[in-house]
């Protein structure tokens, strides 16, 4: 296939074959990541740039430790210590980094709608690593590259998501995407937290997460993003646990070895046990990784040219 998208803003604009086609380039490169040498030429002489208005421990690292192993420099902008805080406006950051030749940013922010602004204004590719509570694109990617590998194609597949749906941008680019590629999609959650507009997307929501759990394939569990609510959304974390918290004892509903993920970061105690985070059915650690995989993938497309990925 050949690539034609300068960024990676949401997967509403991709195909389910370009989809499939992000996955499929990412299994040669969680092979380079199990070598002892994970050093590739593949973007020698390409530069990417992390900018990150929000905190990350797994995109902003996996992003860079992506670009290095395909031979790419690489630079972090910690905001903080940038010339943002003299005033300077994200456009003008952002001119600053390409008037430097740069050939992708990657930008996480806490406003919807910035990634896409800045895919506007730039030659050099954008991809959304988080706007607000709008998308999370390759986080999306990773899970569908972690759920293909333990389920295999996700076509009839139900696919249970449990948590604060109202605030998670990783919900809405799932949502999108496992539309495409023909999964069954649960949205569940209480009342306060589960949208409406949800219902538009095409996909079932509920407030009652052991009717949905039946039959589940994969159950992921989200974060309560306490940072982005109002107080008095939600009256008590405690009563949350109890009935939308995800156990091993409450599990054994699905009725067989479904799959457990969270995008991280993860609260234990709160959305998930420790015994179920740990435990054999958890892919939590897998999806850490095939992000660096999913990752690579995308930079090789969007700034790689058509030479060969694997030496
Ligand atoms: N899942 C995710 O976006 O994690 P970080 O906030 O650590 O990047």
């Amino acid at each position: 296939m050949n690539w034609k998208h300068k960024d990676l803003l949401d997967l509403d604009i991709l195909t389910a074959e370009e989809i499939k086609h992000i996955l499929k380039t990412a299994a040669p490169m969680k092979e380079i990541l199990a070598r002892p040498n994970k050093k590739l030429p593949t973007l020698r002489g390409k530069s990417v740039v992390m900018l990150f208005y929000e905190n990350s421990t797994r995109t902003r690292t996996s992003f860079e430790t992506a670009a290095k192993i395909l031979g790419a420099d690489t630079s972090n902008i910690a905001v903080a210590q940038s010339s943002v805080s003299k005033g300077e406006t994200l456009l003008d950051t952002a001119k600053t980094l390409q008037a430097m030749k740069v050939d992708l940013v990657v930008i996480r922010h806490g406003s919807s709608g910035v990634a896409g602004f800045l895919a506007d204004e730039l030659s050099a590719g954008v991809i959304n690593g988080g706007d607000g509570q709008h998308a999370h694109p390759t986080q999306a990617l990773l899970d569908f590259f972690t759920m293909q590998e333990r389920l295999g194609e996700l076509q009839g597949k139900k696919i249970v998501i449990v948590g604060d749906v109202l605030h998670s941008r990783v919900v809405r680019s799932n949502v999108l995407g496992l539309k495409k590629l023909g999964a069954e999609v649960v949205l569940v959650g209480p009342p306060t937290l589960l949208p409406s507009e949800m219902n538009y997307l095409g996909v079932k929501t509920s407030y009652d997460l052991d009717k949905e759990l039946p039959g589940a394939d994969a159950v992921m569990a989200l974060r309560l993003q306490l940072e982005r609510q109002q107080s008095g959304l939600f009256p008590s974390i405690r009563e949350y646990s109890r009935l939308y918290g995800l156990s091993l004892e409450r599990l054994k509903q699905t009725g067989k070895d479904t799959i457990i993920m969270h995008p991280g970061p993860m609260n234990r105690g709160v959305e998930i046990t420790s015994d179920l985070a740990d435990s054999v059915q958890s892919v939590i650690e897998e999806q850490v990784t095939n992000g660096v995989a999913v990752r690579m993938a995308l930079i090789y497309l969007l700034i790689g040219g058509t030479g060969s990925v694997v030496d």
